[in-house]
């Protein structure tokens, strides 16, 4: 939605005159019913009916700190999430990063114990103290797969009337910061942002997203992006599912309280003060919420009855947008004439495909990989879209092709892999992962392993049955699923989960997945993704790779990096990452998650759990004889954590990572091979953007931002593990600057000849694409 459109909601906002004894949560639920009673739901899509329904900000933030909290049930609880958490791959690099990784490094294991030690003292006031404290680590890991907040303090957004963009005025000059309602609505001569509650923008901005947001980037440019306000990533975010109005982006929404109003300074001395104005993705009214204690009642424990109440919401709107469905990206700066769009388009469609110059460019804009997961043709549709991208553009004769990635936080993994395949219908999305060996992994795995030799003759045959059949597609956790990283079968469960050692903690052998299996090659019901079983291409490569370029903002991530990493080190396509902080230099364009697999908290438990119920349960002490069949120890099963010690559910997603490398690819330099700032035109029509990326596939680097051109790791299959020469603060520091830091061009890579080695491959074929606190 526009900033404007919130504007004239905001307007609506009628303050209500509350008596003073009436609790925080109670003036919250009053304010948001009478805002909604002033919404037209004929005209408002009902998915964000109560996105627009607002009240006061500061109330707001009193009704979430008055959520009580217990001490000692939360401190037990982190004890439980952190052997989950063990089963992160990237832990123990996270401690003790390489030289290459651009963000400070995180102890997480050790900011757990912090935590429980905080809560174990008593000293958390409330609920939402201890979710901030969550919440920082979330943040510092840098990496949208990984998540472990899902609380009630996700519930309420803080929004401002203006999002903020920053633009270079030719491209070349460094860009300022604007209120992104100057450069929309054409303000003549707008002036730029200066400062920020009494610091210098650049300042503010380091700090705020040190501290404000959700979820970090692996890149700072990235993280920058992140605060600026970006039709791709709404677009990619929401589009999905047609409720695109409810996410503002950047630093005009946050769930983090950030005070009543943001004041700044323009250039030309004029001074702003923009009013937070918050609304909830909880109806009050309908959920009987009174006090802080209801609120954690009703949204603290993620139940099931209140993800039905929110997938019925979501149905609701779908079916109430049938004809309403536009045919074209509903965003400003996207041009109306698409030449291909996906069925259902923005009812879970988001592919789009233009030819622009003459037809010599053609633009694949995919700002996400996502597919409805409710409708079991989305991925075909997706798929055919792109199909009939490509070849409407080979028939026009085009040139040039762009593939438009801003936005794109993942989604549907084997989508990745089919839209490689079809631009290169013959080359082997060959991916290597590798997974964290820890106790529980180890113990899982030898269970199921063992139960497969036990089923024939034994009186749990039922019990070994259904561990059978819940493990099938257990990824990683059955090596039958798997190969060897020279596409052997694995001899044993030892044989692939090792441990081996690597810097200083337990990992398994890299593993990739067997393509042969059907359950691979044929992930939906209705088709076989492209170039496998049936389903072959007619030409070998659609485009040349020269003559293709990958735009990024640095958001890409999961899945987006996936395809990524094909078309880039198996594919040889270049790529050109737009925006970042205002200086020279190289920017990173795959900053979200370089992680592959996702392990869903929820499913992880239920693995343990069926593990754990079934071999703690002692009716005739038969379970005892299993597990000295199985070859475990009653105290190695008491270990497994239960879910039921865990007083709530959290939301947590793992990775694994990544290839043969000892180096984890979420660590290592990759820079673009080009990077263009953004400019106002951009901004405005995308095809500006568009055309410059074109550009650069045709050889012209001109419009490269100076330091930029084929920076640290952009080459080929050599990633850089050493320093690219400058760091986080560097970076940071260095904002507003034209002085260009130092770039360390040397190749980290010493086995050039296996482009497999960086790959990255996700099991689950549903792959979360982000996890922010709307997930609640
Ligand atoms: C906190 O939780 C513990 C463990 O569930 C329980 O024994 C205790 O009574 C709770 N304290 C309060 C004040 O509710
Ligand atoms: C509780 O936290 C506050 C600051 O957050 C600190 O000053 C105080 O020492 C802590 N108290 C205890 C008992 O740990
Ligand atoms: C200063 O610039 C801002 C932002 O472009 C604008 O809104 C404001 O009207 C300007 N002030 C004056 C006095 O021109
Ligand atoms: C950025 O640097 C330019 C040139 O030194 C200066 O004119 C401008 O005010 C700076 N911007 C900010 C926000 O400090
Ligand atoms: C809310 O309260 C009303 C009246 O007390 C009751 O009928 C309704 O079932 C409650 N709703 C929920 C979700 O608890
Ligand atoms: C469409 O929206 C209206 C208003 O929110 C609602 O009453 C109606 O039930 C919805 N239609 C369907 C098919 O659910
Ligand atoms: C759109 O989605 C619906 C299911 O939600 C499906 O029945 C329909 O065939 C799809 N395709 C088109 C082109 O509308
Ligand atoms: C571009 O391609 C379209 C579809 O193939 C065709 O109709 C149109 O005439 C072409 N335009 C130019 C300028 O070649
Ligand atoms: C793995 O495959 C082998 C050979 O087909 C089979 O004997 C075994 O039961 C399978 N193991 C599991 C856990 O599915
Ligand atoms: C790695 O595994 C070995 C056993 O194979 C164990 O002794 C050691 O503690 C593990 N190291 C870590 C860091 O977990
Ligand atoms: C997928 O390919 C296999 C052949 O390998 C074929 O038997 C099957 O019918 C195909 N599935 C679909 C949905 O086309
Ligand atoms: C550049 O990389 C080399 C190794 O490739 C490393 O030894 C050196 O310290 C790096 N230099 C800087 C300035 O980071």
């Amino acid at each position: 939605m526009h900033s404007s459109n919130l504007f004239v909601a905001l307007a609506a906002l009628a303050p209500a005159v509350l008596a003073q004894a009436v609790s925080p949560c109670q003036k919250v639920n009053e304010q948001q019913t009478a805002a909604l009673k002033k919404l037209d739901p004929e005209s408002v899509n009902p998915y964000n009916l109560q996105f627009l329904a607002f009240f006061d900000a500061e109330t707001a933030y009193q009704c979430i700190t008055s959520i009580p909290i217990n001490n000692t049930e939360v401190a037990a609880m982190v004890e439980v999430d952190k052997k989950f958490l063990a089963l992160y791959s990237t832990i123990p690099f996270l401690k003790n990063p390489p030289k290459s990784y651009q963000q400070p490094s995180i102890d997480v294991m050790g900011r757990l114990d912090e935590i429980a030690e905080k809560a174990k003292r008593g000293n958390y006031s409330n609920f939402n103290q201890f979710e901030l404290d969550l919440v920082a680590i979330n943040r510092g890991v840098y990496d949208t797969h990984f998540g472990i907040v899902n609380g009630p303090t996700g519930l309420i957004s803080y929004s401002l009337p203006y999002g903020l963009v920053s633009a270079s005025v030719d491209g070349k000059e460094l860009p300022q910061v604007y209120a992104h309602s100057d450069i929309i609505d054409k303000v003549s001569n707008p002036s730029y942002i200066f400062e920020i509650e009494g610091e210098n923008v650049f300042t503010y901005l380091q700090k705020y997203a040190a501290t404000n947001s959700v979820t970090g980037m692996l890149d700072p440019h990235a993280d920058w992006n992140q605060l600026m306000y970006s039709e791709a990533t709404q677009f990619g975010s929401w589009g999905a599912d047609n409720k695109n109005s409810m996410a503002l982006g950047g630093i005009q929404t946050t769930s983090i309280y950030n005070g009543k109003s943001l004041k700044g300074k323009f250039s030309n001395g004029t001074q702003f003060e923009w009013k937070y104005v918050a609304s909830s993705a909880a109806l009050f009214i309908s959920s009987n919420i009174t006090s802080g204690e209801d609120l954690f009642t009703v949204f603290g424990l993620a139940t099931k009855e209140q993800q039905e109440q929110e997938e019925a919401l979501k149905k609701r709107a779908l079916a109430n947008q049938t004809t309403a469905t536009p045919q074209y990206v509903p965003y400003s700066s996207y041009p109306k004439n698409p030449i291909v769009i996906q069925a259902n388009f923005t009812r879970g469609g988001v592919v789009s495909g233009y030819l622009l110059s003459d037809n010599s460019t053609g633009v694949l804009s995919l700002p996400s990989f996502s597919s409805r997961d409710d409708y079991n043709e989305a991925p075909e549709e997706y798929s055919v879209a792109v199909t009939e991208f490509i070849s409407q553009a080979r028939k026009a004769g085009t040139k040039k092709i762009v593939i438009d990635l801003s936005g794109n936080g993942g989604g549907n993994v084997m989508l990745g892999y089919d839209v490689f395949r079809q631009f290169f219908p013959k080359k082997n999305p060959d991916a290597l992962s590798r997974s964290r060996a820890t106790p529980l992994f180890d113990i899982l795995g030898r269970v199921v392993e063992k139960s497969g030799k036990l089923i024939d003759g034994t009186p749990e045959t039922e019990f070994l049955l259904q561990l059978q059949s819940d493990f099938s597609n257990a990824g990683d956790l059955n090596p039958n699923n798997t190969l060897t990283s020279d596409g052997k079968h694995w001899g044993s469960w030892k044989d692939f989960a090792g441990p081996l050692k690597i810097n200083g903690d337990n990992f398994t052998k890299p593993w990739k997945y067997d393509f042969s299996l059907p359950g691979n090659y044929a992930p939906f019901q209705t088709y076989n993704i492209s170039g496998y079983g049936t389903n072959e291409a007619t030409f070998d490569e659609a485009f040349s790779p020269d003559d293709i370029i990958i735009l990024y903002d640095g958001y890409c991530g999961s899945t987006c990096s996936i395809f990524s990493n094909l078309m880039k080190n198996v594919g040889g396509v270049k790529s050109v990452a737009v925006g970042g902080i205002p200086q020279n230099g190289p920017m990173q364009g795959v900053a979200g998650t370089r992680g592959s697999q996702v392990r869903q908290h929820d499913s992880m438990a239920q693995y343990a759990e069926l593990i754990r119920s079934g071999l703690l349960d002692s009716k005739n002490g038969s379970r005892e004889a299993l597990r000295s069949e199985l070859g475990v120890s009653l105290s190695e099963i008491e270990d497994i954590p239960s879910t039921n010690q865990a007083p709530w559910k959290v939301s947590m997603a793992l990775n694994v990572s990544t290839g043969n490398l000892d180096v984890p690819y979420q660590f290592v330099y990759e820079a673009a091979n080009c990077r263009l700032f953004y400019t106002v035109d951009m901004i405005r029509d995308v095809t500006v953007l568009w055309e410059a990326a074109a550009k650069v596939a045709g050889g012209d680097t001109s419009a490269c931002v100076t330091g930029s051109v084929d920076g640290p790791g952009s080459e080929r299959n050599k990633p850089l593990v050493e320093s690219p020469g400058f760091s986080y603060s560097d970076v940071w520091k260095n904002a507003n600057s034209t002085r260009l830091l130092a770039v360390n061009n040397t190749s980290g890579g010493d086995d050039s000849d296996s482009s497999a080695s960086r790959m990255t491959m996700t099991a689950s074929v549903v792959v979360i694409s982000l996890l922010t606190t709307w997930l609640l």
